[in-house]
């Protein structure tokens, strides 16, 4: 079961965290009375791995961490110059992307954020952090916690919801599982919360785009997630590439000073995003890389990622009395803190007899677990799915991601290696022979030729056998940082290849693994099951046969709203009411409108002539082999006081034919308020596992800081009045019932 009761804004570190954090302080002052100014700089700069000077750069005392490198000598070479052959032997940092695992590969994150399991997602952050440990890492850029509402973006392939709360929940259990209880244990590594701030507002969904996000809804959407990570313990910071209301965040005081130190108190550091100090000119808001490294040291920019600015300029800035010595040791002694924190200057070398065999037994079976929860079963017409080995005796698998180890891993794969991938196709024929024969063929070469000269192969294919499961989507490459798209439908031929296969009548099951939400729209009415894979890593073909076969029944729920058609995006299911709320009594197809039909013939309400105002599936949509159903919904009172909280019962059945696990979800409503309010706001889930028949009373419990919001002069309050709560399996549940919250 999952906790629905992470207190996001007042969860703390430990108090042995204080503690220590405050220990590491205190070394980290004592060592910057012994530093030069310049190694102070060295600090400050980050060089990537391979740069043909690293080495005597850092005899040298000019580099405080490392990028890109992950050979295991390398980095022990690398930390031995630092700690035994710079004047006052200090450590690095050692930085990677581990995104999602570092050998054995995870579901992308939003793949993962599909099975709303906090537990599940700290653990494969836990197993991700000791395998890039066991090389010498000791510094991940993640979690991204980027709250995105715009699937043409690539990178919403990182990001873990389009929902503050559930993107919350998710982000601070990532911190926990790459950083542990305590950072100097090895296995531990350090977290950053990326990418502060607004990125994942870009405009049009294209990548590094402009941000424009009023102070209220960047308070209310985009800055929770990153306050719930800085207080499961967080301790790093990174800037994001864009600018956000004309600031760029690289350089953006509003963000850095006064949101992160100000008022949240963080005491890590940020490091700027690749180059993105050097970028502030290429904004226009520098004219030269002098003015780029003063205005993001200015904003409280504490190390500089690649781009060599602060190395080059700060020395001078420092001379020319730009910048003081003690705002300089104000940068320097953050980062310091954190490598004492992470027991560097105790051992910064790496043993790899402390750690076990990376993509072990375990480590894979975590990973099918992780894929098994994360894909979302999203159409099963006819119970086409579970396939039943006693009624078939052949099996058609399609299409280009059936069997490619590569590409469904997804996007941000370093370290990942295909070679240890298992496919579906493998897969079922391991788990099928000889019982099952299996037709194969790809059917197109990859996910974006419109090349047609497979289909012959496939179509026959599909004609030998009782059913068919196509495997289309997204190769890796179309998702990711800088791989947007304007048009979201399965890309090259794929359609006509379902179309094609779809007319011979068979049963046929699309699986597809995608980085994104894909409209689904042209494909939904030719196929009788979707499964949503996303890209579900090294083990997704022994999870997805599992899951086609019924050996578990699918439990995953949407983390991301749906859209028919691109031109809905931006479409997330905690939008406004507006003041002409449409509803399904008025709308009506285009194609129905009278001749001459007066203006107001459709109701003036808030819709697309062509689209609706519904999603295709909505945020925490996703079906069983089961089925659930909800009863009884109660409320321990009728009016909740500020101190008080508020039990939110209701009955959980499985009334269909097998075992399964249902994310039960809880929503309110702030009915009226001085500012407008979600129409639904996520507030709690949970997991439970249920026999076929069994029932159980599910409960959750609501208090004022459930109700809080920002309010006109950004402050978080709440205001008392009437509240609605939703308890159900997807945001459009509609049992509620009403409490009033007292003054
Ligand atoms: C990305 C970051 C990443 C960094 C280092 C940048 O391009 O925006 O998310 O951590 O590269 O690889």
């Amino acid at each position: 079961m999952t906790d629905n009761h992470i207190e996001v804004a007042a969860a703390r570190q430990q108090p042995s965290q204080d503690a220590e954090a405050s220990a590491a302080l205190e070394r980290a002052q004592t060592l910057l009375g012994r530093m030069t100014s310049a190694e102070k700089i060295g600090q400050l700069h980050q060089v990537n791995g391979g740069y043909s000077e690293l080495e005597q750069q850092i005899r040298d005392g000019n580099v405080g961490s490392v990028i890109n490198e992950v050979r295991m000598d390398t980095l022990n070479e690398l930390q031995r110059i630092a700690c035994e052959e710079s004047r006052l032997g200090i450590p690095l940092l050692i930085g990677r992307d581990v995104i999602h695992g570092f050998r054995t590969i995870f579901p992308i994150p939003l793949g993962q954020a599909a099975a709303w399991d906090t537990q599940l997602i700290e653990t494969c952050a836990r197993v991700a952090a000791i395998e890039a440990a066991s090389v010498g890492v000791n510094w991940t850029f993640a979690p991204m916690l980027d709250v995105s509402r715009d699937p043409r973006w690539g990178r919403i392939a990182e990001s873990l919801s389009e929902d503050p709360y559930l993107c919350s929940h998710l982000g601070a259990a990532m911190v926990r599982g790459f950083q542990g209880d305590d950072l100097s244990q090895p296995g531990a590594i350090a977290a950053c919360a990326k990418h502060f701030a607004g990125y994942g507002a870009v405009e049009g969904g294209i990548d590094y785009n402009t941000t424009n996000i009023p102070e209220i809804e960047l308070r209310s959407t985009y800055l929770p997630s990153f306050k719930a990570a800085l207080d499961a313990g967080a301790v790093t910071v990174m800037a994001s590439f864009t600018d956000l209301n004309g600031v760029p965040a690289t350089a953006n005081e509003f963000l850095m000073q006064q949101v992160l130190r100000k008022e949240w108190g963080f005491g890590g550091f940020v490091v700027s995003d690749w180059d993105s100090i050097v970028q502030l000119s290429v904004h226009g808001l520098t004219a030269n890389d002098a003015e780029s490294a003063l205005a993001a040291f200015d904003s409280g920019i504490n190390m500089d990622m690649n781009s060599g600015v602060y190395s080059r300029n700060l020395g001078a800035a420092l001379a020319a009395g730009a910048i003081s010595e003690t705002q300089l040791d104000a940068m320097v002694e953050p980062i310091l803190a954190t490598k004492f924190r992470l027991g560097l200057f105790e051992n910064a070398y790496c043993d790899p007899a402390s750690f076990p065999a990376a993509v072990n037994h375990d480590h894979r079976e975590l990973a099918k677990q992780a894929a098994m929860k994360s894909c979302v079963l999203l159409k099963n017409a006819n119970n086409t799915l579970p396939l039943l080995r006693e009624t078939i005796t052949s099996l058609a698998v399609i299409g280009p991601l059936a069997d490619d180890g590569y590409e469904q891993l997804g996007t941000w794969v370093f370290d990942g290696d295909a070679a240890d991938s298992i496919t579906a196709l493998a897969a079922l024929q391991t788990a099928l022979a000889p019982a099952i024969t299996i037709h194969s063929a790809r059917g197109v070469e990859n996910t974006r030729s419109h090349n047609t000269d497979g289909f012959d192969a496939a179509i026959e294919a599909a004609r030998q056998a009782d059913s068919v499961v196509m495997f289309v989507g997204e190769e890796a490459i179309l998702s990711g940082e800088a791989h947007c798209r304007a048009d979201i439908n399965l890309p090259g031929a794929q359609v006509q290849l379902i179309e094609a296969i779809s007319e011979l009548g068979k049963p046929l099951t699309l699986v597809i693994m995608a980085g994104r939400p894909l409209t689904l729209s042209n494909v939904i009415d030719k196929v009788d099951a979707i499964l949503y894979a996303w890209h579900p890593g090294t083990m997704a073909g022994p999870a997805i046969a599992d899951l086609l076969f019924g050996v578990s029944a699918p439990s995953a729920k949407l983390p991301v709203t749906f859209p028919r058609v691109v031109g809905q995006i931006p479409i997330y299911y905690g939008h406004k009411n507006t003041g002409k709320p449409p509803s399904h009594d008025t709308i009506t197809s285009m194609e129905a409108i009278d001749n001459r039909a007066p203006q107001t013939s459709l109701g003036m309400s808030a819709f697309y002539l062509d689209a609706g105002f519904t999603p295709l599936f909505p945020f925490g949509f996703g079906l069983s082999y089961s089925r659930f159903e909800y009863r009884d919904l109660s409320l321990s009172a009728a009016t909740l006081l500020p101190t008080d909280e508020i039990k939110v019962q209701v009955t959980l059945q499985n009334t269909g034919p097998c075992a399964a696990e249902e994310i039960v979800q809880l929503y309110i409503r702030d009915l009226v308020a001085s500012v407008t309010r979600p129409v639904k706001e996520l507030k709690g889930f949970q997991k439970h596992y249920l026999q076929s028949g069994a029932s159980i009373r599910v409960e959750f419990s609501l208090s004022r800081s459930d109700l809080m919001f920002c309010n006109r002069h950004m402050e978080w309050v709440t205001e008392p009045g009437d509240f609605r709560v939703w308890v159900g399996g997807c945001s459009d549940t509609e049992m509620s019932a009403d409490f009033r919250l007292e003054a």
